[in-house]
C-alpha cells in the first residue's frame, strides 16, 4: 500500500470514498479549494493498481481565523475504505499530514472534530496519535450529535 500526497486528479476518488464512509460530504469546489490552497498536507493511500483506498483532507488556519491565535492545521476529513481498515493506513495518513503542517506551514497544533460516538476515530486520535479533547461542541452535527473538538500539539524540529 502506497501513501503519497494528494493530486488534483485524485479528488473524484477522494470524494467518492468520503461519500461511502461518512455522512459529512462536500461539494467538489471544497475539495478543489483545499487541494489548490494547501497542496502539501492532504494525502491518499492507494492500492497496487493505483486506486484510492483512503485519504486525509486538511487545511491551515492562520491567526485570527476561526478565533485562533496560532497558525495550525485542521483535518477536515479522513477515511479508509472498509476492507482496508486496521492496517495502519489512517495512522500513516495522519502522521504525514501532521509532519507537513509543522514543517511547511509552521503549524503549532492540529485540530479536528469527531462525533462523540465514533469509537474507531477517537481510538485513532487519542490512543494512537495522542490528541486530547479540547472541548465538546454541542449539537455540532446536522443530526444533533455532539462533537469532540480535539487537538494535538506539533513538535518543531527547527
Ligand atoms: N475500534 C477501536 N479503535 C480503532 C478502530 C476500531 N474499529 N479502528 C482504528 N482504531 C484505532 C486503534 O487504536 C488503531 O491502532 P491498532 O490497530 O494498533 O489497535 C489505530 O486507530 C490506528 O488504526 P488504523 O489502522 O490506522 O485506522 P484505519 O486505517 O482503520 O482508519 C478510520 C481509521 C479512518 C477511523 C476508519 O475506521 C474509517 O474510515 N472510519 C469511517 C470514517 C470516519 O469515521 N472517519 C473519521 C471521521 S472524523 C474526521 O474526519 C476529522
Amino acid at each position: 500500500m502506497n501513501i503519497r500526497v494528494a493530486r488534483v486528479e485524485d479528488l473524484m476518488a477522494m470524494q467518492a470514498a468520503n461519500l461511502q464512509n461518512l455522512p459529512e460530504n462536500y461539494v467538489m469546489k471544497f475539495w478543489i479549494y483545499h487541494a489548490m490552497t494547501w497542496p502539501q498536507i492532504s494525502f491518499v493511500a492507494e492500492d497496487e493498481k493505483g486506486r484510492v483506498v483512503g485519504y486525509v483532507l486538511a487545511k491551515i488556519e492562520e491567526p485570527g481565523e476561526e478565533g485562533s491565535e496560532e497558525v495550525h492545521g485542521h483535518v477536515n476529513s479522513i477515511s479508509v475504505l472498509r476492507t482496508y481498515r486496521r492496517l495502519g493506513l489512517a495512522k500513516r495518513l495522519m502522521l504525514l499530514s501532521q509532519e507537513a503542517m509543522a514543517e511547511i506551514y509552521g503549524a503549532k497544533f492540529v485540530s479536528l472534530h469527531v462525533r462523540e460516538s465514533n469509537k474507531a476515530a477517537i481510538g485513532l486520535y487519542r490512543d494512537t496519535l495522542g490528541f486530547e479533547v479540547a472541548k465538546v461542541e454541542k449539537k455540532y452535527y446536522g443530526d444533533g450529535e455532539d462533537a469532540f473538538s480535539m487537538r494535538l500539539n506539533l513538535k518543531h524540529t527547527g
